[in-house]
């Protein structure tokens, strides 16, 4: 049996499944799984409760810089609901930082370049023993340029606003499908304008279109690359 191990990084556009399919491969090859997006959310739930968005929804960036020291985001490993759960200061927050008022903050915060910093920081370090799979904007661009497995996910907007907008109301929120759409269309305008890091296809990476795919097709390719990675790099 091989047991050396690769980074496997999946990048893509806001709602594109790609958290879905990292949970599910990290799953299979038994692998650590880290949602780099939950990580901004966390610290934008922060800035939300710390009053530090006016009532322009502008985030007051220099409060939240001066408290990013006191900000820590961890995650505590799958439970009895096989999902890991975000922690923001040892608090339970993975459902409320799903809600449309942090997907509506989470982009401009994420423009903010210390906040990549400090967050970048910790996530390279989750990847120091390599057997991880990391899903993000930048993940094979910055925070693991030299992953051995890099995978860009695509679909169409439309098919990504309907499959949040599905969702979100299985988790029993009450949001509109424009709500959804024009959420998923301006976080691809900021995540891929922004000045740090902005959201680009590496150029190794390996673009999936998933948006004709069921989620076993997808699995299938993305376990078939993840082979091929494994057998090119630990030989
Ligand atoms: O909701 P969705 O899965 O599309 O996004 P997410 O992965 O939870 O990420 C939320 C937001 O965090 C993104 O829209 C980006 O603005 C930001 N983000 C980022 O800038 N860099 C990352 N590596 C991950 C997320």
């Amino acid at each position: 049996m091989n047991n050396k191990k690769i980074i496997v990084a999946i990048d893509g556009f806001s709602s594109s499944g790609k958290s879905t399919m990292a949970r599910e491969l990290a799953k299979r090859v038994g692998y650590v799984y880290v949602d780099s997006g939950a990580m901004y959310r966390a610290v934008t739930l922060y800035a939300l409760r710390h009053g530090m968005v006016n009532a322009d929804h502008a985030v007051n960036r220099k409060e939240l810089v001066a408290a990013l020291p006191s900000i820590h985001v961890s995650f505590q490993p799958a439970g009895a609901d096989g999902v890991q759960h975000t922690l923001l200061n040892g608090e339970d927050v993975e459902k409320v930082i799903r809600d449309m008022q942090v997907s509506a903050l989470v982009s401009p915060v994420a423009e903010i370049p210390e906040v990549r910093e400090r967050l970048v920081d910790l996530q390279k370090k989750f990847g120091e023993h390599k057997g991880i799979v990391m899903d993000g904007r930048d993940i094979g661009t910055t925070v693991f340029p030299n992953a051995e497995l890099k995978i860009f996910v695509c679909a169409s907007p439309e098919e990504r606003a309907r499959r949040r907008l599905k969702e979100m109301q299985e988790k029993g929120e009450n949001v509109s499908y424009d709500e959804v759409y024009n959420n998923v269309v301006e976080r691809d305008r900021i995540d891929t304008t922004r000045e740090v890091s902005p959201l680009r296809k590496a150029a190794d990476a390996i673009e999936l279109d998933n948006g004709d795919m069921t989620r076993e097709q997808q699995m299938d390719r993305l376990l078939s690359h993840f082979d091929e990675a494994l057998k090119k790099n630990c030989p």
